[in-house]
């Protein structure tokens, strides 16, 4: 691993994004749960440079607001009415104290560069003492980027020149394949001298940094270029379709490095996995399975299919099955799903089982208890190894405020039980199913809370003659008659 640390890094986010058509600023748009911003900010925070600069337009609000939350060490520079490159770089250096040393600019649109280039980039530049080191690639389609111009004769046979836009290119210049990625390791002292003399006398009337490799060159620096492997890393995001191609990169790489640090994925092309979600060895992930946000999964636990997770911690050896999930802890060996809905709040202790079409909120279901089926459970804290019966309603909510319910351990919740909160259920109590529960059922009382069965006999004879319901009734009356007729000849046999 090299250690060179440059003076500072510079990341550029003050070109306008019109291609995005949204009302979002482009290096705001996620991939991987994380804006293209975000990761540009990874990379080049890995860098440990002592400054770090984010250029962004005039009135960038949205922006400003997101730095400020998420790196507030960095130096917000609003670039001016000027446009380009070149001022964007300018700003930069403006809201810098001057030093020395080595400064590189990346992209807060080119999500997918790493660390490793930056530093190999910073490496390879001060091993060289360039005043200029460009990171080039080869691309198999150039069109539309700045061509790399080698030099062709005398002692620095392939020194880098200078770099040319497309716009402003000859034929002969637009067929080369070498392209500026536009991520650079400049001399400081260089880089504010040229800036200096960059002017605007192009085809898109911008001051353009790729200007500063022909005025280094022109003075007698040493410029040279690093080639990129993989062009794919320094790609940048312009449009929708971009930001969706540079998403599956990233997935792909995401899920990539874990299935190498131990996780089973078994269909990795619909597998996401955001940046920030930190998985354990011996974890499974099936097919359709969307792990979001600051998601922990530990080891020997399963998610999936079709299951997503935002900011959840699962496990050790729990199952999430065919589920969604927000904010949730699913405790030790506990079971969720098929078909669950967890929303923020809800905890489930060792060994818990919340099962098929049942939603919790803000409820923490204690070791062992249970939830199998077809419920809602809310504002509510369940001891241990209870049980709720199907369809139960954990009713939170009297149309203005919200109420807590408290269950004990080992209760017996019947199935369609309403618990009317605030309400206490004592531990070891029971409630008869189809109950609307409104007061406290004490230790190991059973509540009944429903009106008893009573018979209205032959109604449907009455009040729906001629149905097959009627037919039923009648036919059924008539074979227990025979029944009682033929018992009655028993003895005679
Ligand atoms: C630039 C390079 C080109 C290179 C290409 C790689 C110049 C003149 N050209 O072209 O050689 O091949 O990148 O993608 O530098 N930005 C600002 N302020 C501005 C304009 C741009 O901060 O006034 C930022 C953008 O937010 C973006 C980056 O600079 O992150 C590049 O801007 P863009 O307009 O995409 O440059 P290209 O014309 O593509
Ligand atoms: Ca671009």
């Amino acid at each position: 691993m090299r250690s060179t640390r440059p003076a500072a890094v510079i990341v550029l986010a003050a070109g306008e994004g019109t291609r995005m058509r949204s009302a979002v600023p482009k290096v705001l748009h996620p991939i991987a749960g994380r804006p293209l911003l975000g990761h540009a900010l990874a990379a080049a925070r890995g860098l440990g440079a002592d400054q770090l600069v984010v250029v962004v337009r005039r009135g960038a609000q949205a922006v400003v607001d997101y730095l400020v939350e998420t790196a507030p060490d960095a130096i917000v520079a609003v670039q001016d009415d000027v446009p380009g490159t070149g001022r964007a770089a300018q700003c930069a250096l403006d809201a810098l104290e001057p030093g020395s040393g080595t400064v590189v600019v990346t992209y807060g649109d080119v999500p997918l560069l790493t660390t490793a280039t930056l530093a190999d980039l910073v490496a390879a530049h001060e091993e060289r003492s360039n005043a200029v080191t460009v990171l080039s690639a080869h691309v198999p389609d150039p069109f539309g980027y700045g061509r790399v111009l080698r030099a062709t004769e005398g002692s620095g046979r392939d020194a880098v020149v200078a770099i040319v836009e497309q716009k402003d290119a000859t034929e002969d210049q637009a067929a080369l394949t070498e392209i500026n990625t536009g991520i650079y390791a400049f001399d400081e002292a260089v880089l504010r001298e040229a800036l200096g003399r960059v002017g605007r006398n192009n085809a898109a009337g911008e001051m353009y940094l790729t200007d500063v490799v022909a005025i280094a060159h022109g003075d007698g620096g040493r410029v040279g270029a690093v080639v990129l492997a993989d062009a794919r890393e320094a790609e940048g995001v312009n449009d929708r379709s971009q930001l969706a191609a540079q998403g599956r990169f990233l997935r792909d790489r995401l899920v990539e490095a874990w299935m190498r640090s131990g996780v089973s994925v078994i269909d990795p092309a619909t597998t996401w996995v955001d940046a920030g979600v930190r998985l354990d060895a011996d974890v499974t992930l099936l097919p359709g399975t969307s792990l979001l946000g600051t998601t922990v999964v530990l080891t020997g636990s399963t998610v999936g299919p079709d299951t997503t997770l935002r900011d959840c911690t699962i496990g050790p050896d729990a199952e999430v099955v065919r589920s969604h999930a927000i904010g949730a802890v699913v405790g030790p060996r506990a079971q969720v799903g098929p078909f669950s809905f967890l929303r923020p709040g809800t905890i489930l202790d060792e060994g818990a089982k919340v099962g098929a079409f049942v939603e919790t909120k803000n409820a923490h279901i204690g070791a062992g208890s249970k939830v199998p089926h077809l419920s809602y459970v809310g504002d509510a804290t369940i001891g241990v190894d209870t049980n709720i019966g199907a369809a139960t309603v954990f009713v939170n909510y009297d149309g203005v405020d919200k109420h807590r319910t408290v269950v004990g351990d080992h209760v017996r919740i019947g199935s369609d039980t309403m618990l009317v909160a605030p309400i206490t259920v004592g531990d070891g109590a029971y409630t008869a199913a189809g109950s609307v529960i409104t007061e406290d059922i004490p230790p190991g009382a059973l509540g009944v809370g429903r009106a008893r069965t009573r018979m209205i006999d032959k109604w449907v004879d009455r009040k729906r003659a001629g149905t097959q319901s009627a037919q039923a009734a009648a036919e059924a009356r008539a074979r227990s008659a025979r029944n009682d007729e033929q018992q009655g000849e028993e003895p005679g046999l």
